[in-house]
């Protein structure tokens, strides 16, 4: 389910109709998903033993291809992969880095379906991101924190590791009884034999391959359905139970008041995981269950619930745009604060616009942070967030609140751009805001007084 017109785009390479191409031209991840295809949905049986840090897996990856293809490529990093079929023939297939290249024992027609069985296993290693954070399967001391932003979750499965191909998923996953697996979605069901118990999970609205997780631990589990029916399950690791519950307690309130704002709960499971992740330094808006390394604040879990919305329903189609994740998430926070006895929007962007002009906050613009090593910084948190504070004040609220909602309805289970963001917004308020968004999302250095 991707954005077909802009992979094809980015798959024409000079040989058109042989092989898939090895990325979709992400100015950041130039090697971030693959050309040629576009999945529908992944099927991933997976065992994992703490102890030993051994992982083995089967994924059955249902794909369409958008292009003759006698070739495409998966992004795998590390593990050893056992056997490939295409259909249930053998493929054939080598690595070359974080490229896993499968050539089916014939070509597959442009439009056509198949269905792709990679089985594999090792130790998975996580990723060193441009930023020098960890990603994708972390070993823990009683499990492992798996959380693929911006490159990770090809080290746990073969995908088309790119936002723009977004797939439902069906996770089995096996781990020692007494441990959880817990991943995305609602949970099927769990059963127990021989001393290993197996969770059934499926999310199935369509995911980025970055939202997925399968994070083990041993955790205190607590189910339930809230009034306004959303069906939540939370991990806590026992350690971080007690600071973690007075605000899990609050997760369905501040999905409400979301919902209030933004318009319906995109997914049809929520919770957390809250692990006890040290080394980790982050949280991640998994989807429909935000996963967290250590109990989180009130600000953090307003932060990545409101991801669900902006960056999990509505996904970027470019890492480049990483502000309309991490600004939207973060005037969330400014908005719940207001709303909620705290300071009032315009005095956190007050205290903000105080910084100086050499501070990081205006080091580069949030709509271009120029590379992969900047995903994650004030600009593109911080400043975006002022960004859409100045088209709040520019266009009143009524209007500007109606923006919101209208981005993350017409885009649900979707993508979208800068551009057409901008576009929304002018057409929404009827003025032309095109010098607004270059002085706040397109300059680098301090705006003048706005
Ligand atoms: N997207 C996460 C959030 O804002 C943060 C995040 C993910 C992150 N991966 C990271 C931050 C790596 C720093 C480094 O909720
Ligand atoms: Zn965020």
């Amino acid at each position: 389910m991707a954005v077909a017109a802009l992979l094809a785009a980015a798959a024409a390479p000079a040989a058109a109709g042989t092989g898939g191409a090895p990325g979709v031209n992400d100015p950041y991840f130039p090697l971030a998903g693959n050309g040629g295809y576009d999945v529908q949905h992944y099927d991933l049986t997976l065992g994992y033993d703490p102890g030993t840090r051994h992982l083995d897996g089967r994924a059955v990856i249902t794909a369409r291809t958008t292009q003759r293809l006698n070739r495409f490529n998966l992004d795998l990093n590390g593990l050893t992969v056992t056997g490939i079929t295409v259909d249930r023939a053998a493929a054939s297939f080598h690595r070359e880095g974080q490229e896993l290249v499968v050539t089916p024992r014939n070509a597959l027609a442009k439009g056509r379906e198949f269905r792709a069985t990679v089985t594999y296993a090792g130790i998975p290693q996580p990723v060193t991101d441009p930023d020098g954070s960890l990603d994708g399967w972390i070993p823990t001391d009683d499990g492992a924190f798996v959380a693929g932003e911006p490159q990770g979750a090809m080290t746990w499965f073969p995908a088309n590791n790119h936002p723009l191909d977004k797939a439902s998923y069906d996770f089995t996953v096996t781990v020692p009884q007494g441990r959880s697996a817990v991943a995305n979605g609602v949970l099927l069901g769990q059963t127990t034999t021989g001393g290993r118990t197996t969770f059934r999970w499926r999310q199935s609205e369509p995911m980025a391959a970055y939202l997925a997780t399968a994070t083990v631990g041993t955790f205190k589990v607590e189910q339930y359905t809230t009034p306004g029916g959303l069906r939540i399950y939370n991990a806590v690791d026992p350690r971080e139970a007690a600071a973690a519950a007075p605000v899990l307690r609050k997760l369905p309130s501040v999905l409400e008041w979301e919902s209030g704002l933004f318009g319906p709960y995109p997914f049809r499971g929520a919770g957390a995981v809250v692990d006890h992740a040290p080394k980790v330094g982050y949280a991640l808006e998994t989807q429909s269950r935000p996963l967290y390394d250590r109990a989180p604040d009130l600000g953090t879990l307003v932060h990545e619930s409101a991801h669900q919305w902006f960056g999990d329903s509505v996904s970027l189609t470019t890492w480049k745009d990483i502000w309309l994740n991490e600004g939207f998430a973060t005037y969330a926070e400014w908005l719940y604060d207001e709303q909620h006895g705290g300071p009032s929007a315009q005095k956190t962007f007050d205290e903000l616009y105080a910084e100086p002009a050499d501070s990081e906050v205006w080091a580069f613009p949030p709509g271009d942070p120029g590379s992969g090593e900047h995903l994650f910084e004030a600009p593109v948190y911080s400043r975006g967030a002022m960004a859409l504070h100045q088209l709040r004040r520019a266009v009143g609220d009524r209007t500007f609140f109606r923006i919101l909602r209208a981005w993350a309805t017409d885009h649900r289970d979707g993508h979208g751009t800068t551009a057409q963001f901008v576009h929304l917004a002018e057409r929404q308020s009827g003025k032309d805001l095109g010098g607004l968004f270059h002085t706040w999302v397109g300059t680098a250095g301090k705006p003048s007084r706005p």
